[in-house]
């Protein structure tokens, strides 16, 4: 057995140059399914909204739906570092709006808190509340409506805005960056210029660790994403095993003899 995870172990692989494997989950199956895996890192993404709840985006999830989420996932992991996102509208506001949210997901089992965005102060005031930050730069799903849709960010003269930010949280703390949906070039410049890890999403090979969703990675997602492999097509075995299940039912092929008491 591998040993518990934490946040200063995750910020020690990118001096060792091991990469970091992490996956989001929502709930006791797909966390206990990801921890047995090995992943280092398992983030209650706030992307339970679209993925999970039938929302069109996160900005819809609330702190209640984040603490839900949390309580399930915190029963399925034993070694995953365990990260919850803060929602839209959980940490912006204030510092002490920001330390309190994160003290509410702590108490529901997280870890550590993610955060989206150049919120200096918040990080530093969590981080001395005693809980460990992961920052999240690119193409912040929150802030959809800002960038007119879901796009690729860091193009071209916007490259050193997002080298900016990634300097500024670094220094305020966190203990690791996800960077989704920029060139791979800037994302490796941003890996080279900061301390702590980067976690990719559509981030290219030169992050020192990435992230996708289990649905994605599972294919159990509609849509097939550039950015992610999937690894199996767990939703079509799905389909198939229940129209089969469907058939015997109709056609009084189960429960047999076994199955009866
Ligand atoms: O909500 C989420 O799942 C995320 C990852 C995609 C990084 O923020």
């Amino acid at each position: 057995m591998l040993d518990k995870v934490s946040a200063p172990n995750v910020y020690a692989m990118k001096r060792r140059g091991d990469k970091i494997a992490c996956v989001t989950a929502y709930d006791y199956v797909t966390a206990f399914l990801s921890d047995r895996s090995g992943v280092d890192l398992i983030l209650v993404g706030d992307s339970v909204g679209n993925v999970v709840l039938g929302y069109e985006s996160t900005l819809p999830v609330t702190m209640d739906e984040m603490v839900y989420h949390t309580k399930a996932v915190s029963r399925g992991v034993h070694r995953a570092l365990l990260v919850t996102d803060m929602p839209l509208g959980s940490y912006e506001p204030s510092v002490e709006v920001a330390v309190q949210n994160a003290v509410t997901l702590v108490k529901a089992g997280a870890q550590a808190v993610k955060l989206e965005g150049d919120y200096p102060e918040q990080i530093k005031a969590i981080v001395k509340a005693g809980i460990p930050v992961m920052g999240h730069l690119g193409m912040t799903p929150q802030s959809v409506h800002n960038f007119g849709g879901f796009k690729v960010q860091g193009k071209g003269e916007k490259a050193n805005v997002i080298l900016n930010q990634a300097q500024s949280i670094d220094q305020a703390g966190v203990f690791a960056i996800v960077l989704e949906l920029i060139p791979a070039q800037l994302a490796n410049q941003v890996t080279n210029a900061i301390s702590c890890p980067t976690i990719g999403i559509g981030a290219g090979v030169f992050c020192d660790g990435q992230i996708q969703v289990f649905h994605d990675i599972l294919g159990l997602s509609s849509t097939p994403l550039k950015h992610a492999k999937r690894y199996a097509e767990v939703g079509d075995i799905c389909i198939t095993s229940l129209q089969h299940y469907v058939e015997e039912v109709r056609g009084s092929l189960f429960p047999k003899e076994e199955h009866s008491f």
